[in-house]
Parts: C-alpha cells; structure tokens; sequence
C-alpha cells in the first residue's frame, strides 16, 4: 500500500486566498486591513526566518503587519512596553510574540500580557486553559496544531474513536495538539523522552503527530497499516548530493512510512504552511471579532 502524500502547500495556498478574499471584504466594510504586530527578540536565525516568512504571508493576503524588533539584551519590561504598545494599537488586531526568547525574559509573563483578544498564538494561559478544559472554547488556538487538524480533516479522518499517539510535549506544538486531539474525541497517548517503548506505542496509533525534533526517528516498521501520519518535525541533516550540502527531513522516515500508512505528510511543504496560513485565519478572526464589539 502507497499512502496519500497530503500536500500543505495546496492546501495552505487554497485557504490563504479565501483568507485574502475575506481581508479584502474586511478592509471595504470597515476601511482599514486585518493588522498583525510581530514581536521578535533576538537573532536566532530560525526564529528571524520563521518571522520573515509570517510576514510575507502577511503581504501576500492583504493584511497589514509591524515588526517589533528587539536586541537580544532586551529587558523584560522593554518586551511588556512592546506588548502594551501593540495591545493598544487600534490598528493591530493579532500580536504574535515568537518564541523562543531569550533567558532573561519569562516566557509565561509576557504571554499573560497579550490581549486577549488579541491572542493569535492561542498561547496565553487563558486560551490553553479553555482548550484543556471540558466544555470550554479557546477563542484562538496554536498555530501549528491546528493546521496539523486541517490537514488530518483534509484526509477526511475524523479522530472521534481513534487511537492518537503525539510525539513531543512541547507548550508550542505536542501538548496542544494531544488537548485538540481529545477535543475531537480521539483516545490519546502523549510520547516524550521518558517514554520506556515509543515505538510499541506508535504501533497502536490511527493518527501520529510527530513534533520531536529527531531526523527519521519514527521506523516504517512502527506505523500501523493506513495510518494518518503528521509530521511536523524540520530537521536540517547533512546530503552532499544536493548542491547547498544539506537537506531538510521530518521525525519520520518518510521513503519507509509511506509504503504502509495511510496518508503522510511531506517535509517541507506538510505542515509548514498551515502553521502560516493558521495564524493569518486568526488574524482575520480577531479583527473581525474587534470590529463587531
Ligand atoms: N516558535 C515556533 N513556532 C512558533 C509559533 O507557532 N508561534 C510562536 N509565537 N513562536 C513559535
């Protein structure tokens, strides 16, 4: 059995332009874009790409974005003032502060202080404690889960029932995805480093989202027969046959999974771009909801 490969960028490029459509409606109604404030703190080279990245998708679907740029000496009260400052900017209606930051600022204190209806990222403590809750609806949830749930949807997989097994427990990806997964219903293992046998576990799963950050970990030989595989690791590993030296690869050793699952994702071009695409539908979202209050 070949799986279905599940294309992010079609995917990703189909909804950002009902995304621009709905910007451009916005924006006549209204008379001013859907606007998105960008915190940056630091020089770490992946951040600044993922950044550069969200705010050409930005351009691109008509929604304007500022970049707040802060040294990595900044002080915490200089990224609060950053944050306050966006979240009284009426023309800023998402504020997305990347992490990681650096040590000296404190992570869930600057995410406190993001508007709550300015929370794009999902990642104030409110938002995930309203996913982590029965009965509770987050106004905004984490960017990457949540296009990992298209993109499961898009298979045309609905996880109520499913065995679901997230690799990683990170606050940015494996822990809110594992609170989405059983949102939907899914029975759902979380698998991280303390984990005695990951691969045992991995072999009961309908539904794997991997976000450990390892090369190739998952083996073909883990995933159950037509199993719905997500993988959101981007791994640069050295390949002197391409021309730059280095390739880019998943958690899962794709050439060997996609001869037994059921549909997988590519990297890159899988989840990448939902990630993007999922942070311009909450930016749309969050001054739609501002400008009918
Ligand atoms: N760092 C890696 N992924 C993300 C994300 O989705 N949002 C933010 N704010 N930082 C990240």
């Amino acid at each position: 059995m070949t799986a279905t490969i599940i294309d992010g960028r079609q995917v990703a490029s189909k909804m950002q332009a009902e995304i621009a459509e709905q910007a451009a409606a916005f924006e006549q109604k209204n008379g001013y874009l859907p606007g998105l404030g960008v915190i940056l703190v630091g020089e770490d080279p992946a951040s600044q790409m993922y950044v550069r990245m969200k705010r050409r998708a930005c351009k691109r679907a008509g929604i304007h974005s500022v970049a707040v740029d802060l040294p990595a000496t900044a002080t915490q009260d200089e990224v609060l003032q950053a944050v306050q400052q966006l979240n009284d900017d009426p023309k800023i209606h998402g504020i997305l502060v990347q992490l990681p930051m650096p040590d000296q600022i404190d992570e869930e204190t600057v995410l406190s202080a993001v508007s709550l209806d300015k929370d794009v990222d999902g990642f104030h403590p409110v938002n995930i404690g309203a996913l982590a809750m029965k009965g509770r609806t987050p106004t905004f949830t984490p960017a990457t889960p949540t296009g990992c749930m298209v993109l499961i949807d898009e298979v045309g997989v609905d996880p109520s029932g499913k065995n679901a097994v997230v690799l990683g427990r990170s606050n940015i990806v494996g822990l809110p995805a594992a609170l989405m997964l059983i949102k939907a219903n899914a029975t759902v293992t979380i698998c991280h480093s303390r984990t005695p046998d990951i691969a045992a576990e991995v072999r009961k799963a309908d539904i794997v989202i991997a976000a450990i950050g390892r090369a190739n970990y998952v083996k073909g030989d883990w995933i159950k027969p037509g199993a719905v595989i997500i993988d959101v690791g981007t791994n640069k590993i050295d390949d002197p046959s391409d021309e730059r030296g280095y390739k880019w690869v998943g958690d899962v050793d794709f050439e060997a999974a996609k001869e037994v699952a059921g549909a997988i994702t590519v990297v890159p071009g899988g989840v990448g771009p939902l990630t993007i695409t999922m942070l311009l539908s909450n930016t749309l979202k969050a001054a739609q909801r501002l400008a009918a209050k």
